[in-house]
This record gives structure tokens, sequence and C-alpha cells, in this order.
């Protein structure tokens, strides 16, 4: 299955914001996030820890609850727009058209279900109980789709490795054949090399069902060789979006070549260069760009005017006062610029 680049998306997300109601003020968690998402794509979301990733997956689904609260955008999933949705359309559209692989949902599995039993209940829980007739099959399909033995079956959560619990959270996401799938974090807390074949096995699964997909994480090694375009995200912006090869080859962002030149490689083991983390109060996010303060190009306009979103070459969007338009329309690179005068 290939991307259809050339269809309309599937899912359109635009100026989404959500928020989270503290003592102290507002934490602006996600503060105006735009993207597409097409037909058979794999986009990973790629940013530090607390930069609003999973807050944005809970903003799509309409799953966030207080403190937190979606304040604007738009979430439009084959051109409905989910924002506002009574909660019974909204059951209509969870797990059937758009499924979520929670952060740590192999963590949450119920210790004392089977879980043939448990991906049962998923299905039931939307179908109904006429889904019951023919369900053993059905759950064994899924289970070899995901890569575990038929005996996986009758095991309860304690007598499988963590690779394999998180298999049956795939499992359980795809059970109702959905359009699109996020995956939150779902390979971070499994090793290296299990993180890999978990990540394989859910773009197969992605690849026989023609789905749509989200890879929520923060290592952009491991997200460059599985997804098709990568968004960065910082402080509850996307900065930076671009298919893979593009963003590897020339990332336009400094963060997203701050977060590049921090993968590891495999010959140098070079350290992770990464410690700062998000540096300002979330509550309180400076006027102008969100990364000014760790940005080693600052300029005057960054400090008072936020970047828009634009196109430096094609598919490759960048919010950067490095890269403003001329008057004819066309980007000029002020970091060239400065350095070929
Ligand atoms: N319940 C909450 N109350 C207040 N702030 C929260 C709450 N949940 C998350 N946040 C804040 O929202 C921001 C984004 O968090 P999150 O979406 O979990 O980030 P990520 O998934 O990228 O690690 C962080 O600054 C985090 O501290
Ligand atoms: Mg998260």
């Amino acid at each position: 299955m290939t991307t259809s680049w050339n269809q309309p998306p599937v899912l359109k997300v635009r100026g989404l914001k959500v928020y989270y109601e503290t003592p102290k003020g507002d934490v602006l968690a996600v503060d105006g996030v735009n993207f597409d998402l097409f037909k058979g794509e794999t986009l990973g979301l790629v940013g530090e820890s607390g930069c609003g990733k999973s807050t944005a997956a809970m903003g799509i689904l309409q799953l966030v609850t207080p403190p937190g609260r979606v304040v604007d955008g738009e979430v439009l999933l084959e051109g409905h727009n989910l924002l506002g949705m009574s909660e019974q359309a909204l059951r209509a559209v969870r797990w059937i058209k758009l499924a979520l692989i929670p952060q740590g949902a192999m963590n949450s599995l119920n210790p004392t279900m089977k879980v043939s039993a448990q991906i049962k209940d998923a299905i039931i829980a939307h179908e109904g109980k006429q889904a019951n007739k023919g369900i053993k099959p059905r759950i064994l399909e899924l289970l070899t789709m995901v890569g575990l033995p038929g005996r996986v079956y009758d095991l309860y959560p304690h007598e499988l490795s963590g690779g394999m619990k998180q298999r049956v959270c795939i499992a359980m996401a795809i059970a109702l054949n959905p359009t699109v799938i996020i995956a939150d974090e779902s390979t971070s807390a499994l090793d290296v090399v299990v993180q890999r074949v978990v990540a394989q096995t859910m773009l197969k699964v992605k690849d026989a069902l023609g789905v749509s997909m989200i890879m929520i994480g923060h290592d952009m090694g491991l997200m460059a060789q599985m997804v098709d375009r990568i968004a960065v995200m910082y402080a509850g912006k996307i900065v930076e979006i671009a298919p893979v090869k593009e963003m590897f080859a020339e990332p336009k962002h400094p963060y997203s070549q701050l977060l590049i030149e921090s993968v590891p490689s495999l010959k140098e083991r070079k350290p992770l260069k990464i410690t700062e983390g998000i540096t300002h109060d979330p509550r309180n996010p400076p006027p102008g760009c969100i990364f000014q303060l760790r940005c080693p190009f600052v300029m005057d306009i960054c400090r008072v005017q936020p970047p828009v979103m634009r196109e430096t070459n094609e598919g490759q969007l960048v919010a950067c006062h490095l890269y403003p338009e001329s008057v004819d329309g066309s980007l000029i690179n002020v970091a060239d610029v400065a350095r070929n005068p």
C-alpha cells in the first residue's frame, strides 16, 4: 500500500489547542498544531518529553479530561470535524475509525483477564453482543497478524514479555479495522532489538490493512527507519514537517537539526546532545518564536514575531524566521545569505 499524496488527507488537524488549567495559569501543552495525514501514510510525531505529543493525541481523539481542555481547533476525519461532536457520535468514531494505542498501554492490560477475553471485550463493546459468534477465529487471526502464536489466546498478561504485550495492544487497536491508528510511544519501553521488531510488525499490519498511522516517539533514529514523514514538535507546536529523506538530508529548523545531530551514530556512539529540555515555563511562553531561548541563530525578529509555517521545498514545511518569504513569494534562507554575503 503506497501513500496517496494527491488525494485529500484522511485526517486534517488545524489550529489544535489543548491547555491544562493549573493554579498558576494554563499550561499551553498543545498550542496551535496543524498537519495532514494521508491514506496509507505513517507520520512520525517526534519531540522531547513534555512537548505535548500525548496531549495532541488525546486532543485529536477528543479524550482530554480536566484539568485539560480543548481550547480551539479542527480535527477533520474524512471531512467530519470531531470537535463539537456529541459523545455518542464520537463513540462511533473512536476505535472503529480512529484507534489509539495509549502511552503505557501494555502496562494497562487487565492482569486478571486472559488476552482473548480482553480483545473480545473491545470488539463486543463496539459491535454488540452478536459479535460473540465466530469471535474465536477472528481473535486468532488478529494474533497471527501481529505475529503472536495461537497459544497466547489462553494466556494472561503476566505470562507475556513486553514485546508480546505490545503486540496484544496492536491487535486490540486493529480489531475493528480502523482508518487511522495513533500509537503513542508504543515501543519506547522495550529494549532496542524488540523495539525494532515490534515497530516492523506495526508497519506490516498497517500495510496489510491499508490504514494510516501516527507513530509518536522521541527517538529520531528509530523513527527514521519506520515512517514516511516526520513532524517535529517543540513546546506545543510543530516546528517542521518533512518526508524522512529531506528531514535527514537537510533539516531546516534549528531544533530539527539539534534532534538529528543527537541521533547516536552506530559508528561513533556519540552521546545525546540534548540535555536542556524545554527551557521556558509552559504557562508563560516567550512572545515570538517558541524556540528562541535555545536557538543558536536567534535574531531580533524571533523575539517578537511568531514564525508561520512555510513550504521551503516540496513537502518540507518549516516555521522559522531563517526562511522568510521574499516579495516574489520565493524563500530566502537568511543563514545562507549570512554565510555567502
Ligand atoms: N494533568 C496535567 N496538568 C497540568 N499539566 C499537564 C498535565 N498533563 C500534562 N501536562 C503538561 O503538558 C505538557 C505536555 O505533556 P505531554 O502531552 O504528556 O507531553 P509528551 O507526550 O510530549 O511527553 C507538559 O508540560 C506536561 O507537564
Ligand atoms: Mg507522551
